[in-house]
């Protein structure tokens, strides 16, 4: 069972899919590892640091693949890297599958199994495989220490011979994952901080971490929480009267961090350019749904937009910038998924493709698009 780790080829992506930790586990399972030179370096971790737990350190992405049985990646492989991809070869990553069918066409025609690891299922068992928590935890802290070094004051009150700085003012809209983390960052900064979501279930989450909660709690509010514990689309109504308690709200913030998601649709736009020309000048948004269409009018992917004094920051992969951090998480995220693929006893691959995580998270097998939200509709299916 040989396993490679190839160093990402998209400039934007400083995470690495295996670290010193779990290439020692990934050996106990009784794999051979071969990570490309260079793989772990901007997470801060050196070739020689995997050759000391066991690792080869491959010259080359081919060397690493070649005769791989697993891969183990941050982002789905371009048609450029599938083509050192063997039929039957295992593909562990975020595939970002929503809108690039083509992409997954592509991973079909090579042949590998694809697994999705952002299409976990949220249950108990596999939590420790939840790449969306662990990377969108940092993302949300992040987001905080962005939006601290763009902003020209300081955060917490203090209190000085000279005079008194007040306290910054912090709105975090949407309260998941990363809107709870920015929530607990920004207090512990000295923030005052409140919070919106549309799941009845942040309400307490926010008050808890010490910040008001701010939401339009009507009927649909009550609602809004789907089975699997995500938000639904909100209808017009309640958007208009979302926007407008919003409004009045966000023009006495001095940051703004937007997290708000729905999967598998573009995120809601949820400060329009009338709030944000409604700010003071100095003050910060941090659009952390800037990737999935933005929550915030005028973001731009990749950019500091800076309007009559207000900055929009649309940094992407947010969990990168703290990669160093984040491969570590989602490095054991991975491996914690793999071992549920191998046979202890044997030291072989036994995937069991009819355990719901293999279900959830499969996008591709045997020369097709195999998951249910992914594969072509057939013709004349039943309706
Ligand atoms: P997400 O990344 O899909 O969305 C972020 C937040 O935006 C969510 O709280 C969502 O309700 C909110 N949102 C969506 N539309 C909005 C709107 N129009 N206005 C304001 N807010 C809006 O969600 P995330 O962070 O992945 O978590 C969703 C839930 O799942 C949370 O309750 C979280 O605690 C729970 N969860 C459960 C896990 C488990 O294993 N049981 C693991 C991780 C999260």
């Amino acid at each position: 069972m040989k396993i490679a780790v190839p160093a990402e080829t998209d400039l934007g992506e400083p995470r690495v899919g295996a670290t010193p930790d779990t290439v020692k586990r990934l050996i106990g399972l009784g794999a051979d590892i071969a990570v490309e030179t260079g793989a772990g370096v901007q997470s801060g971790i050196l070739d020689s640091d995997y050759s000391a737990v066991g690792a080869t350190i491959a010259a080359s992405a081919s060397e690493a693949l070649s005769g791989a049985d697993v891969v183990l990646k941050v982002r789905r492989p371009t048609e450029a890297e599938l083509s050192l991809y063997a039929p039957g070869m295992l593909v562990l990553a975020i595939m970002d599958p929503h809108g690039h069918e083509a992409a997954l066409e592509a991973m079909a025609k090579v042949g590998v199994s694809a697994f999705a690891m952002e299409l976990m299922p949220r249950i108990t068992r596999a939590q420790v495989m939840d790449v969306l928590s662990s990377q969108a935890n940092l993302a949300g802290y992040r987001a905080v220490i962005d939006a601290s070094a763009e902003f020209g004051r300081a955060l917490p009150q203090m209190m000085t011979a000279a005079g008194t700085v007040p306290a910054g003012r912090v709105f975090v809209m949407g309260a998941g994952v990363a809107g709870l983390q920015a929530i607990a960052t920004a207090r512990r900064l000295g923030a005052i901080v409140t919070a919106t979501d549309v799941r009845p279930a942040a309400k307490e989450q926010v008050a808890s971490l010490g910040a008001k909660f701010i939401a339009v709690e009507d009927e649909e509010f009550k609602q809004a929480e789907s089975a699997t514990g995500y938000a639904k689309p909100m209808s017009a109504e309640y958007q208009a009267k979302q926007a407008a308690l919003v409004a009045d709200h966000i023009k006495k913030q001095d940051i703004v961090i937007t997290t708000a998601l729905i999967p598998g649709r573009p995120a809601p736009r949820l400060v329009t350019a009338e709030m944000v020309a409604s700010m003071r000048p100095g003050s910060i948004i941090v659009d952390l749904a800037v990737e999935r269409g933005g929550n915030v009018e005028g973001a731009l992917p990749g950019e500091v937009v800076d309007i009559n004094g207000v900055k929009i920051v649309g940094h992407l992969n947010v969990p990168g910038r703290l990669a160093a951090s984040a491969s570590p998480l989602y490095a054991k995220n991975l491996y914690n998924f793999f071992e549920t693929m191998v046979d202890k006893d044997a030291k072989a691959l036994a995937v069991k493709w009819d355990d719901e995580l293999v279900k959830a998270t499969l996008l591709t097998r045997d020369g097709a698009v195999v998951h249910p939200n992914f594969a072509p509709k057939t013709e004349g299916a039943a309706q």
